[in-house]
């Protein structure tokens, strides 16, 4: 039996160590320094790609000075002398699960071309580890880059391979394309949570481009998916140029990356404005090569699909502008098409654009064949990813299953007249 003096001492030890506990966990009102240490960070290219980097990046606790630090890299750990600060800007934002956290972007500017950088973020005294980053080179120059149709489904069990292998299959690829689908329903963190958990690091090394997707403005309230609300996630993650048509920046944009000019388009909504934009876009471009995202394809190869307003939209811009090549998803299959102009095949020697529509997820819809004579190669139930490159006035594309197999190939020559 204890005594009344023993079970006083006990209840009074047990309240000191709550007390302290509660004590270490909200200081002064501050939050725990865990809460502060950045997480999913990203980058993204910007229109100036040569010269800035943009970074995004979430805490769970307030951050009051959020900062980015960017130093040429080095060898040793004295690069961080020469690192110089830029500032953030911070948004409260709210999950599915009512938890409160905290979303910082920056973009780091002024910085040399073809340069390798070191960066960090953070602020009021936690930081992310130092990352690396290359700045594009100025004016033309070869390069490659990586392109995947949507991941949607079962993003942690099934697309984390699709990733890592396009990581070693391209190691040095100057960023990733994706055209949407990023995951079924954006809203819920959880579907994030796998997100960074297939990318890993990579995010926080290789600059990205995402189109949105038809699943980027699916929100399920009360059982029933919507499809007209653009997810505020997508900024939470993202920091995207804002050069696109008024109320769609940030997920209308373009930008020129060493010769080439990539426009990104949202085949939902606001297609007209999109079109007006696009058609001055195109007319005001120097550049040697151009490339189209959007998720939607302008040939559908999926059962039960024509897109006849996506179509509609763009294509008749396409052919004007001879686009070279308009990267898309949404079919869950593989066509890459020949050589087109206005919805028929050209000769050798003539100038048109090819279509691509790629997955990197599992569970591949039904074949329509209906734009199978347009197609150079069509296929299902492959997880695939492609990497693009520019060299010696050829574009070069290859696409890859996921255990690494060349599935596709081709090439575009750039001496035909236009
Ligand atoms: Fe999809």
């Amino acid at each position: 039996m204890k005594s009344t003096r023993e079970r006083r001492l006990k209840r009074l030890l047990s309240g000191f160590i709550i007390g302290l506990m509660f004590c270490l966990s909200v200081s002064n009102g501050q939050p725990q320094r865990q809460t502060l240490i950045p997480q999913r960070i990203v980058l993204n290219l910007t229109t100036t790609p040569s010269s800035s980097m943009a970074v995004t990046w979430r805490t769970e606790g307030e951050v009051k000075n959020p900062v980015v630090q960017v130093a040429p890299a080095g060898d040793w750990d004295g690069f961080q002398k020469g690192a110089v600060n830029g500032s953030a800007t911070s948004e409260k934002f709210e999950l599915d699960t009512r938890a409160i956290v905290y979303s910082h972007s920056s973009i780091m500017s002024g910085l040399k071309a073809n340069t390798l950088y070191a960066y960090r973020v953070g602020g009021d005294s936690a930081w992310s580890e130092w990352n690396q980053f290359t700045t594009a080179k100025e004016g033309d120059a070869p390069f490659s880059f990586v392109f995947l149709g949507d991941p949607q489904y079962e993003v942690k069990d099934m697309i984390s391979r699709v990733f890592r292998e396009a990581l070693l299959t391209a190691p040095t690829a100057k960023f990733w394309l994706f055209t949407g689908d990023l995951f079924d329903l954006p809203q819920y963190d959880r579907n994030w949570v796998e997100w960074f958990y297939a990318t890993g690091f990579i995010h926080s090394i290789i600059p990205s481009i995402v189109a949105p997707g038809s699943h980027e403005y699916a929100l399920k309230t009360k059982g029933v998916v919507r499809w007209d609300m653009f997810s505020p996630t997508w900024k939470a993650h993202f920091t995207f140029p804002q050069n696109g048509p008024k109320g769609l920046e940030g997920r209308v944009y373009y930008l020129d990356y060493q010769g080439v000019r990539f426009v990104v388009l949202d085949a939902q909504m606001g297609l007209k404005e999109q079109t007006e934009w696009l058609d001055k876009v195109l007319a005001a471009n120097p550049n040697k090569w151009t490339v189209a995202a959007m998720h939607e394809p302008v040939f559908s190869i999926a059962k039960g699909r024509d897109e006849h307003n996506t179509r509609n939209a763009f294509m008749a811009l396409f052919d004007k502008y001879s686009v070279d090549l308009v990267l898309t998803g949404h079919d869950h299959g593989y066509a890459r098409s020949k050589s087109l102009k206005n919805g028929k095949v050209v000769g050798d020697q003539e100038q048109g654009t090819v279509y691509v529509v790629s997955v990197c997820g599992p569970r591949g819809y039904d074949h329509n064949p209906k734009y199978d004579y347009l197609m150079q190669k069509t296929g299902k139930e492959h997880q695939l990813f492609q990497v693009i490159s520019f060299q010696e006035g050829k574009l070069i594309y290859k696409s890859y299953t996921v255990t690494g197999t060349l599935y596709d190939s081709f090439e575009l020559q750039k001496d035909i007249k236009r």
